[in-house]
């Protein structure tokens, strides 16, 4: 017997979608069916920000206290927010009062025409919520997904220096949270399936459901945090007729280290992995911190970045690096598959039908003792996609190669990891020779396109200069 409804919470009120509605984007279900008016909608990609709304997933629960986040609503279908608390713009003030982060705008002149001021609102909250201190860097950061045509930035960074912490009320202070999400844990124990006149979706609450749907479902398309699959909709793009989301599946939230192998669960959104690798690669949490804006990183997922198969996707040239294990369930059980050999060519993968992708894991010793950079090149420094990008991991002893890791991303129709490169590159010497022997192999190895990110010629040389850039700042050549 599966659940016919999706259930969320907007704003403490207990909300029920059911049929076609479940397919819209959830900012035209907070607009046109609940009236908050308040979550703008411009872009309908997740570029500008004036949706953001807060939301908190209740399955997170069991991994972490409850805590805000915020995420474009443009761009998530409305059956992804089910079992989620959702606080909007309306949300924020009580009796009548604004909340502390609107009074900061009204006393620094922070909007004009006000309608990016909502979700400015919305992702000065995130920082508070994180606990972040609002230095200037730390509030560009949290801003990067938000744009204004008209105030200009200044006022909007001091409103949010400016907010008296001492009056500021985080959003579990203004809502009763413990027993709104003992209540929606209990209107959403059971699996969630929607019907409308042309499309099925469905939300397992076990694996064995997600494989049993699969099997009968090959072409199911599954839904992580629609970061792309929610702009491709907008954009006229069909998704088929049956989908899928694991948010019900309290496992695929897990991100862990065991005997120092690292297991991240198809759940774990990118702003978690970022939080988890600060303490253990430090330079992949830096290098996430300019993956997207928060509001992306909050909802997209590292196993959605992987499956969606763009060769440009910017985490997975390290994780080729890693030798990652992509963890993946069927009919016939699990089996791993080691990430280079898991991609078979563009947009596709080592997959069966009735197959997907559990998580991903690697082991900490990888990187032991080792030189390695991430790197992307983008025409804008955030929220852009990559031109090209690339992943080094070198060990060495008394000044010699014992291992290299290579990969690109942006030179083919996959992400590239240079095998052949590597191979001729252990055991030589570290020096300047080195270096311009690999920019050789590199350039000769690569077959990019021409498009309107970049040339050929244009790639092929940013590829040489990110490993010369590699070396002279890990390697000290
Ligand atoms: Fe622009 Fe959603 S409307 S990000
Ligand atoms: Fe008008 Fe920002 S206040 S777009």
């Amino acid at each position: 017997m599966f659940r016919k409804s999706v259930h969320f919470t907007v704003n403490g009120r207990f909300i029920e979608i059911q049929g076609k509605e479940a397919f819209a984007p959830l900012s035209d279900t907070l607009r046109y069916l609940l009236r908050q008016t308040g979550t703008k909608v411009v872009c309908s990609e997740g570029d500008c920000g004036a949706c953001t709304i807060m939301l908190a997933r209740a399955k997170e629960l069991d991994q972490e206290n409850l805590r805000f986040r915020s995420i474009n609503s443009c761009i998530l279908p409305t059956f992804l927010a089910d079992a989620c608390h959702i606080v909007t713009i309306e949300g924020l003030a009580q009796n009548n009062q604004l909340h502390e982060i609107q009074q900061s705008m009204v006393r620094n002149f922070g909007g004009q025409c006000g309608f990016c001021t909502p979700g400015f609102v919305m992702s000065i909250s995130n920082m508070y919520e994180h606990k972040s201190a609002p230095t200037e860097q730390n509030i560009k950061n949290y801003l990067t997904g938000n744009l204004c045509r008209c105030t200009g930035y200044k006022p909007i960074i001091e409103s949010a220096q400016d907010v008296d912490t001492k009056k500021l009320k985080l959003i579990k202070e203004l809502y009763p949270l413990k027993s709104e999400t003992k209540t929606l844990n209990e209107k959403t124990a059971q699996a969630l399936f929607i019907e409308s006149p042309d499309k099925s979706f469905f939300a397992p609450t076990t694996l064995d459901q997600a494989v049993e749907f699969k099997s009968k479902h090959p072409y199911a398309r599954i839904f992580s945090g629609a970061t792309d699959m929610g702009v491709q909709i907008n954009k006229g793009k069909d998704p088929g007729n049956y989908q899928m989301s694991f948010h019900l599946i309290s496992d695929l939230y897990t991100i862990k280290v065991e005997n120092e192998k690292v297991l991240i669960g198809a759940r774990v959104s990118l702003d978690r992995l970022q939080n988890f690798m600060e303490n253990h690669i430090p330079a992949f949490a830096d290098f996430l911190n300019i993956f997207a804006s928060p509001q992306i990183k909050n909802s997209a997922t590292l196993v959605g970045n992987l499956a969606n198969g763009s060769p440009i996707a910017d985490t997975t040239p390290f994780l080729m690096c890693l030798d990652s294990q992509v963890e993946i369930l069927g009919k016939k059980g699990k089996r791993q598959k080691v990430l280079p050999e898991f991609i078979t060519g563009y947009k596709k993968f080592d997959l069966t039908d009735d197959e997907f992708i559990t998580g991903i894991s690697f082991n900490l010793s990888e990187v032991k003792n080792a030189k390695m950079a991430l790197y992307k090149i983008s025409q804008r420094r955030d929220l852009d996609i990559s031109c090209i990008n690339a992943s080094f991991i070198f060990k060495e002893t008394a000044g010699t190669v014992t291992e290299a890791k290579i990969s690109f991303g942006g030179v083919g129709p996959t992400t590239k990891r240079l095998f052949e490169v590597e191979k001729q590159i252990i055991g030589q010497k570290i020096n300047n020779q080195l270096l311009e022997n690999v920019k050789k192999l590199i350039s000769d190895n690569i077959t990019p396109i021409s498009d309107v990110r970049g040339t050929e010629a244009y790639r092929k040389l940013m590829a040489m200069s990110l490993f010369e850039k590699f070396a002279k700042e890990q390697l000290g050549i």
